[in-house]
């Protein structure tokens, strides 16, 4: 941490406004989002389609400037995209040229860090997802889920300090967006990364959380925040079991409760 930032405000977003065009024909995207949160904080946004999720996210990965207001992260204002955050869209942006292999060391690569530690971290990064044994294929050899993998490799062996995700597990089946969910816990646990989510469901948010930020409809701002406490739970992490849970039924219900509110007006 950067001397004299409050640990709660290791990413921070004051007063954001975005809006995008001008004039008559101009959308307004964001209105005054201020959002702070702690480093090891994994903190999920939920909202209604087009209420300026993306958008808050690209504000914080560097690719879009607000209009208004700043976003930082340990007190250094955001100039533009770099290796200390990853960033893990909707559909996996792989390379179709590019084995797995190349794929995943693509960031590592084009920052020159020597190939022996480059191989190093993809080995250990293709192994934790399961994709070893496919190091050597084109990304149109895996299915929609190990491409989806290969995509969070790739944003995982930059090291990154924060992990951006849009929508990751979006197109996934049940089955493997809920194995999805449990790498990901797990990766989150023991590498002590703070990251961003964003996603369409509920009961992901409320599972993979600390905190659940709920956006209204555009211009988005924020509704509510919820701190929720089963990404910390220790001990026994079955996935269904926690799900099922009374206390974890409840607060998914709570969020949904708010959000179907918002949409009824
Ligand atoms: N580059 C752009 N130019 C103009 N308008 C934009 C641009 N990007 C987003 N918008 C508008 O800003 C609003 C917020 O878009 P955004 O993509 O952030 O929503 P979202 O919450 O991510 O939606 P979804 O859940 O559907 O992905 C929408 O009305 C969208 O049309
Ligand atoms: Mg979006």
């Amino acid at each position: 941490m950067a001397e004299g930032i409050p640990a709660a405000e290791f990413v921070r977003f004051a007063d954001v406004s975005v809006v995008f065009g001008r004039g008559a024909a101009s959308v307004q995207a964001l209105q005054a989002i201020s959002l702070s949160f702690a480093k090891g904080d994994f903190v999920c946004i939920v909202g209604p389609s087009g209420c300026g999720k993306t958008t808050l996210m690209q504000t914080l990965a560097g690719f879009l400037r607000p209009s208004t207001g700043a976003v930082s992260v340990d007190g250094q204002p955001i100039a533009g995209p770099g290796p200390d955050r990853g960033v893990v869209f909707q559909q996996p942006a792989l390379f179709p040229w590019r084995t797995v292999e190349a794929n995943a060391g693509f960031g590592p690569e084009m920052r020159g860090i020597d190939p022996a530690q480059r191989r190093a971290r993809v080995e250990t990064w293709l192994a934790r997802v399961g994709l070893t044994e496919f190091r050597h294929r084109y990304p149109y050899e895996l299915s929609g889920g190990m491409q989806q993998r290969l995509a969070i490799v790739r944003a995982l062996v930059n090291e990154p300090v924060l992990l951006l995700m849009d929508e990751p597990f979006g197109a996934l089946d049940a089955l493997t967006r809920e194995k999805m969910q449990e790498e990901l816990h797990a990766v989150w646990r023991t590498s002590g990364m703070t990251v961003l989510f964003i996603t369409h469901s509920v009961e992901e948010a409320v599972y993979l959380g600390t905190e659940v930020v709920v956006m209204s409809p555009r211009p988005g701002r924020i509704i509510e925040r919820i701190a929720a406490p089963f990404a910390r739970k220790e001990g026994d992490r079955d996935i269904r079991a926690i799900k099922s849970s009374p206390a974890f039924v409840a607060m998914r219900e709570r969020i949904l409760g708010l959000i179907w509110g918002m949409a009824e007006g």
